[in-house]
């Protein structure tokens, strides 16, 4: 196929693009406030990668050639796109051409919507960390994230606590996927992360590192160390 997009020319058509700019005005998005560190860039490296979302399996990067679908050159999005056109069609791009291969990166589902879920609010340390409060199939859970610093190191804590459930039923917490192994008693590699579980045992089950619940209280605490 032989297709050539034309050639319209300013005088012709420029008017139109602060028309169409316009139409497909968006919702204003709460700013990200991101600092442009190094960090930013090669995370965004290691998002858009093979280790993360796998953007370029179907989009060109610069000189690196898409493998799968040919799409779109990720490094000249910035100068054609809006930042606020990109985050907002990055969440549903379903919602503005039903039927494209483009997937969505993020859940486009709310957890509330999963069936044996209810959520039950949330509480507040003073200092405003939050608590989540929810119930899985019968099983009430407390649920409290939490950043650490001890001295230099800085980590993230999860304490969970689980009351109730059903003397008939077992609850998984999945507190980790991909390749795991046991590196102590309480303590596991899970990728890159190190992580410790206490109150419960965990165990590895194809390439998921499960603790096995049952009615009663149970309070696991978790924590994540990264290099
Ligand atoms: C399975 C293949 C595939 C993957 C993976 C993929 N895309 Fe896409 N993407 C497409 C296709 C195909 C289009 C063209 C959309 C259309 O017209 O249907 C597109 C379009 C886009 C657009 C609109 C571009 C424009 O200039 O109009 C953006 C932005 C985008 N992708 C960003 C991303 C990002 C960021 C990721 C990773 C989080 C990603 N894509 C992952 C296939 C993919």
């Amino acid at each position: 196929m032989h297709t050539r997009m034309p050639k319209f020319g300013t005088a012709n058509v420029g008017h139109l693009a602060p028309l169409l700019e316009s139409a497909d005005a968006q919702r204003p998005l709460p700013d990200l406030n991101l600092p442009a560190t190094r960090d930013v860039k090669s995370d965004g490296w290691k998002m858009v990668g093979a280790q993360g979302f796998s953007c370029i399996k179907c989009h060109t990067f610069g000189r690196f050639q898409a493998t799968g679908v040919q799409s779109i050159d990720l490094q000249i999005m910035t100068r054609r796109l809006r930042e606020d056109w990109f985050r907002t069609y990055a969440m549903n791009p379903q919602a503005y051409r039903p039927g494209t291969r483009m997937p969505s990166a993020w859940p486009n589902e709310s957890a509330r919507q999963l069936p044996g879920y209810r959520f039950r609010g949330y509480r507040l340390t003073d200092d405003q960390r939050p608590t989540f409060l929810y119930e899985v199939d019968g099983f009430r859970i407390e649920d409290f994230p939490n950043p650490v610093e001890e001295g230099i190191h800085v980590f993230l804590s999860r304490r969970l606590t689980i009351r109730g459930g059903d003397k008939s039923k077992t609850l998984y917490y999945r507190a980790g996927t991909g390749a795991i192994s046991k590196i102590g008693d309480n303590e596991f590699q899970i990728g890159e992360i190190r992580s410790t579980i206490t109150g419960a045992p965990a165990v590895i089950h194809n390439n998921q590192l499960l603790v096995p619940i049952t009615a009663g209280t149970t309070e696991i605490l978790q924590t994540y160390h990264w290099p």
